[in-house]
């Protein structure tokens, strides 16, 4: 059973791996200014608390974390890779232990084939440890963390949101920085306090007219025969995967249409697991307002798997065409969990999770970017990471100051004034003038007449403004940038030297 879980961990980080390295200087911290961004890859986790019976789903959690050194106005800030030697720590403030919360590890063997020590997870990792990384990413990773939802103050209390201490330190133990992200758990799998089954026993009686289901085995795993991607299992040939069977069973009479369908088995009424500015938006009368308006009735979650839809790895996705569009999309293929973005850092680093996408209605998510920025939600602070706030389009293009002149003069004409410095070899300034407000678009083509990259692409009122092109990123010669404003064209040569 450790294949299968190792299986799940490669399926989910190869994709992910496909990452080069520039060179890095070595970590000084007396000088270098660093900050650590943690998150969640899902929204929420499921766990069963009583294994006795029957396991949906284990307590596993996972925390991932990107380490960057700050940027100034003559670096671009970097996102340390393994060879740097920094290494990242996870913990849980008053969440020290789970056996006695939850009777898992009394059944973990028989449920999985692993004895596993008292409070480590499946993966191999514990409630606090220090994260995995490697040549190959640009992320440090903890999986399976076996978390409950039961601080230890307060045992009997569910707590689904609480907050990881996160803390990177160079290769001699040096602290870095520190930062707290939400590591979240619930534990409401209402199959019987929905009032829908009178007990689990119930269930398992329910199916024991199926070949080869035997209750005497119990507690009984239900992905050992239903392929299960969460959990990595096979399953049986023939038989439905587990997410198939769930949401085709019930579809047909928990159909009412509402949010409440899904909060039957997701959590929940308690928990409230979509709790994200897209939640907030359709209660103040946007357009998405419960979970069938991304993923469909809970009939079509199971009938679009019976059809070919692979459970947990086929979902809805920012980048539809109804949705954000092509600017705010995954990477092709990939996941939002899965994807990277601006300067390859994960899309969760600035957004936080599926389902948890900031500002967020639970304070716990929003810890984070308050800590970085002052103020909650998407992480857009361009100084943050880069120790000023640059003049050329950052993230999906966005850029708070690229846009704003840099004086109040009114100019005569449209052009392009002498970049500085020229040669250029980290970054140059390009100024130029826009007589009569317009459509105005930048673009730096090679000598081929490819475009290399485009530094504005706004309707500009009349003003002096400065662009800034990063040359560090591209090969040294000779290339070419073009001012057009509503079709009317300047010119003029940049020299790049490394
Ligand atoms: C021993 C193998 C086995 C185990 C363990 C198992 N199932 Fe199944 N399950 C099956 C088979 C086989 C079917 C029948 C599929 C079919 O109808 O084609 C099935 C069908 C189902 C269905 C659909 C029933 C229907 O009437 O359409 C549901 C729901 C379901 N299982 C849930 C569970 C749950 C929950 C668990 C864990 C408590 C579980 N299963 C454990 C083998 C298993
Ligand atoms: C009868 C209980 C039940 C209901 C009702 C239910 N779910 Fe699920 N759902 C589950 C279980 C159990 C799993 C976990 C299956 C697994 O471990 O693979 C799951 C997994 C999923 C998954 C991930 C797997 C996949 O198919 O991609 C999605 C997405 C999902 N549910 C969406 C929904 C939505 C949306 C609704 C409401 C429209 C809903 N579910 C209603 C029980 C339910
Ligand atoms: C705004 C669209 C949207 C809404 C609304 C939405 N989801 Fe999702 N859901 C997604 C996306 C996107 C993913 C894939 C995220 C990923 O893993 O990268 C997803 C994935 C899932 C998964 C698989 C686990 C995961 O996080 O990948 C489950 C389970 C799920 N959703 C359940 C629900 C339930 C239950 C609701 C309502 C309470 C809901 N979703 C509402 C977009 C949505
Ligand atoms: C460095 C931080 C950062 C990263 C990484 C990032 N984004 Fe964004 N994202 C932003 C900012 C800032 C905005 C607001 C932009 C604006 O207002 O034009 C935004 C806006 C969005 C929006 C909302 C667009 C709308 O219509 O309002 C979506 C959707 C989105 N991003 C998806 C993604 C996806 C998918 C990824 C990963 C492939 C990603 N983002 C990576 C910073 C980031
Ligand atoms: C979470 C950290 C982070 C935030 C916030 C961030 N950046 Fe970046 N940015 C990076 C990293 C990392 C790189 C990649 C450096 C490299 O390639 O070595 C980068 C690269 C860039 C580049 C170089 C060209 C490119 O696209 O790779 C520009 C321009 C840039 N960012 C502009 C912005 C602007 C404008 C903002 C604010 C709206 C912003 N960034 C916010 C981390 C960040």
């Amino acid at each position: 059973m450790k294949k299968l879980f190792a299986l799940l961990i490669i399926g989910i980080v190869i994709p992910l791996i496909l990452v080069s390295f520039r060179p890095v200087k070595p970590a000084n911290p007396e000088t270098d200014q660093y900050l650590v961004i943690a998150w969640n890859d899902l929204g929420m986790h499921c766990a069963n608390l009583d294994f006795s019976n029957m396991c949906i789903l284990p307590p596993y959690n996972n925390q991932k974390a990107h380490v960057i050194l700050k940027g100034d106005a003559s670096n671009l800030p970097t996102i340390m890779p393994h060879s740097s030697g920094i290494y990242v720590t996870y913990e849980i403030p008053g969440n020290t232990y789970s056996v006695g919360k939850t009777n898992f590890w009394t059944y973990s063997l028989h449920l999985f084939g692993v004895t596993l020590a008292p409070n480590m997870g499946l993966a191999g990792f514990g409630l606090t440890g220090t994260m995995l990384n490697a040549d190959t990413m640009n992320y440090h990773y903890a999986t399976g963390i076996p978390i409950t939802a039961f601080p230890d103050a307060t045992p009997t209390t569910s707590t689904p949101y609480q907050l990881t201490l996160i803390k990177a330190y160079t290769s001699t133990g040096t602290q870095l920085a520190s930062t707290q992200s939400v590591i979240p758990i619930s534990h409401e799998i209402s199959c019987v306090s929905s009032g829908c089954h009178s007990s689990e026993m119930a269930i398992l009686q329910a199916h024991e007219s199926v070949t080869g289901f035997n209750i005497a085995n119990k507690p009984i795993l239900c992905a050992t025969c239903h392929s299960d991607n969460a959990l990595g299992t096979p399953g049986h040939a023939g038989t439905p995967p587990f997410s198939q069977a769930i949401h085709q069973k019930h579809g047909s009479f928990i159909n009412t249409g509402t949010i409440a369908d899904c909060y039957k088995c997701h959590p929940g009424p308690n928990t409230q697991c979509w709790r994200d500015t897209m939640h907030s938006a359709g209660a103040a009368g946007g357009t998405v307002s419960k979970c069938q308006n991304c993923h469909g009735s809970v009939a079509n979650v199971g009938n679009t798997i019976a059809s070919g839809r692979n459970p947990w790895l086929q979902e809805p996705s920012c980048g539809a065409v109804s949705c954000h569009g092509s600017n705010y999309a995954e990477e092709p293929g990939k996941l939002f969990r899965q994807s990277k973005g601006h300067g390859g850092l994960f899309c969760s680093s600035c957004h936080s999770s599926p389902h948890a996408i900031l500002p967020s209605e639970r304070p716990e998510d929003n810890v984070q970017n308050i800590a970085l920025q002052g103020f909650a939600g998407t992480l857009k602070t361009c100084s943050v990471c880069h120790g000023y706030t640059p003049a050329a389009p950052g993230p999906h293009g966005y850029n708070p100051l690229g846009i704003k002149p840099v004086n109040g003069n009114i100019p005569s004409d449209n052009k392009l004034l002498v970049n500085y410095p020229n040669p250029a070899s980290f970054m140059t300034n390009i100024p130029y003038h826009i007589s009569t407000s317009g459509k105005v678009k930048i673009d730096i083509l090679d000598m081929n007449g490819k475009t290399i990259t485009t530094l504005v692409n706004n309707i500009l009122q009349a003003g002096e403004y400065k662009a800034e092109f990063y040359t560090s990123r591209v090969a040294p010669g000779t290339y070419l940038c073009y001012l057009n404003v509503d079709g009317i064209t300047d010119v003029r040569k940049i020299i790049v030297s490394h």
